[in-house]
């Protein structure tokens, strides 16, 4: 009997709670004028008719449908989406203060509320950060003074491939040989360190920790504590996993890299500006009172993340898209040996005399965008928006990839064709310039990065196909492009097998 008044006191709350919300929902569409997108029922909004999985793809169908400009209500959360060029400037430039912030429920988890760059809101932390991270990382002096060391590393990768036996027979996972590439590319800028092997002990720890670290921010299973805050208890296990792999991150990052820089610093002045790395940098900012360790930590976490996992997948589409066009990595090899001459090889200024290259660069950001929804928006404040209301807090993404394959902006966007940045493209650039072109974004949080990301993109991709020719495995005609799709990163699904036949000069 009285387990039957409970379940009857149950329903009750739930109708009445359902009552409520659907009240609450009158009373908010009322207030304001929402942009078009499927009609939400109580409490879970539209998120069982559009599921979990919010990818650039998935969007593009929602655009199709409502727009260029919808809102999906996902439980208590809008997600407002965006996918015209006039829109997107409007978010990013013109009224780019308004949606300047970016904090959501699985950047807070692993970041430490928004104590890094990447996912913290626009405020004094945000401006903080971005002036101590300016010099040591975010100039062309920082470009000039680190070449000679991608030019460097650039050569190991040549030369270990080249004494490789399988990788001109069976073929290679090149990717392996260029992440610890793009770890050393980035460690020397960071920690004045590299790694000698791929089987380094510390380099495999860190690829795995940083493996960990992108499947949870980039899985699924975080959205309903996100989209129904009542629901994050059920979030435990997830919550518990987020902070035990960020506290392992620390560990690795304050044992092996800040605690010894420290030492070096006391022992030894570090005052030489060939000495001195980022993480000097921090730690002077944190003598000065600036930052805590624990910031340093989120900063650092946050770098290794967006620096080197962009880049090394940007490579690994550009090779993958290079074999799957043999003619497209004929006329590049064409271009580096007639402006450089045969066997020279490219360095960081050559890459500004190859337009071939570039172009190369440029189509592979396009087509297999790396972000293809940016970091994600957010405002603050009430805000307006192609006309309608957008509710403050709201989570604002701009489908870039969607902008930059829109057949109704671009001739065949599903062709692999260079050309079209020499041809009818040709003013189009990396750096924001064109809203149908954002693969590093725009306005003031677009990514400071780009400085350093296209330079060694340039130089690695330059030299592997000045000295090899690329070619799928034995019995294969292609490389499988099958794309990994997900709510941050657009991923190649396998790590291909390359075949890299050493040409003969
Ligand atoms: C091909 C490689 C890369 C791609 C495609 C890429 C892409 C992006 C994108 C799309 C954003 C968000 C922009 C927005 O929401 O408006 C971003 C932000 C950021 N990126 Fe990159 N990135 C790359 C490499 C790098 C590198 C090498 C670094 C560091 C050296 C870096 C550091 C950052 C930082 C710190 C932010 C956050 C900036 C802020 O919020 O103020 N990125 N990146």
């Amino acid at each position: 009997m009285d387990a039957l008044l409970e379940l009857e006191k149950a329903m009750l709350g739930i109708f009445l709670g359902i009552m409520i919300a659907i009240f609450i929902s009158k009373l908010r569409r009322k207030q304001f004028k929402l942009p078009p997108g499927p009609t939400p029922v109580p409490i879970f909004g539209n998120w069982l008719q559009v599921g979990n999985d919010l990818n650039h793809g998935n969007l593009v169908d929602f655009a199709k449908r409502f727009g260029h400009l919808f809102l999906l209500r996902m439980g208590v959360r809008n997600l407002v989406v965006v996918s015209s060029p006039e829109l997107a400037k409007q978010v990013l430039h013109t009224q780019g203060v308004e949606f300047l912030s970016s904090l959501t429920l699985v950047c807070q988890l692993v970041t430490g509320n928004g104590q890094d760059l990447v996912f913290t809101n626009y405020g004094e932390h945000w401006r903080k950060m971005r002036r101590i991270l300016t010099v040591p990382l975010f100039t062309n002096k920082v470009v000039q003074r680190y070449r000679f060391g991608w030019e460097d590393e650039a050569a190991r990768v040549v030369a270990d491939v080249k004494a490789n036996p399988e990788s001109s027979t069976n073929g290679i996972v090149l990717r392996k040989r260029l992440q610890l590439m793009m770890y050393n590319n980035a460690y020397k800028i960071m920690f004045g360190r590299r790694f000698e092997s791929e089987d380094d002990p510390l380099l495999l720890k860190l690829k795995a920790s940083s493996w960990e670290r992108i499947r949870l921010t980039q899985s699924l299973d975080y959205n309903y504590g996100d989209f129904i805050p009542v629901l994050r208890p059920f979030l435990k296990g997830y919550l518990r996993l987020c902070k035990q792999v960020k506290d392992e991150r620390f560990q690795l990052f304050k044992d092996n890299f800040v605690d010894p820089r420290k030492m070096l610093v006391n022992t030894r002045r570090v005052d030489n500006d060939s000495l001195t790395c980022a993480l000097d940098h921090l730690l002077e900012a944190q003598q000065q009172g600036d930052i805590t360790e624990e910031t340093i930590f989120h900063i650092v976490d946050g770098l290794d993340i967006a620096a080197i996992d962009t880049t090394l997948r940007s490579i690994e589409w550009a090779i993958a898209e290079l074999i799957n066009h043999p003619e497209v990595q004929k006329k590049l090899r064409h271009e580096i040996d007639s402006v450089l001459g045969v066997g020279v090889q490219v360095t960081e200024p050559d890459t500004h005399k190859l337009p071939y290259l570039e172009a190369v660069i440029k189509e592979t950001l396009r087509l297999r965008m790396g972000v293809p929804l940016l970091v994600p928006h957010m405002n603050l404040h009430d805000a307006k928006l192609g006309g309608y209301d957008i509710p403050a807090k709201s989570k604002v993404v701009v489908n870039a990839w969607w902008l930059a394959n829109n057949p109704a902006h671009w001739k065949n966007p599903e062709e692999f064709r260079p050309e079209r940045f020499m041809e009818e493209e040709s003013n189009v650039e990396t750096n924001g310039n064109d809203f149908r072109f954002l693969p590093f974004g725009a306005g003031r949080r677009s990514c400071p990065g780009i400085m350093t990301a296209l330079p060694i993109m340039g130089i690695t991709l330059g030299r592997l196909v000045q000295n090899f020719e690329l070619l799928p495995p034995p019995g294969q005609s292609k490389i499988d492009t099958a794309e990994k799709r997900g709510q941050f990163l657009l991923q190649i699904l396998k790590h291909s097998t390359v075949v890299a036949k050493p040409r003969s000069i």
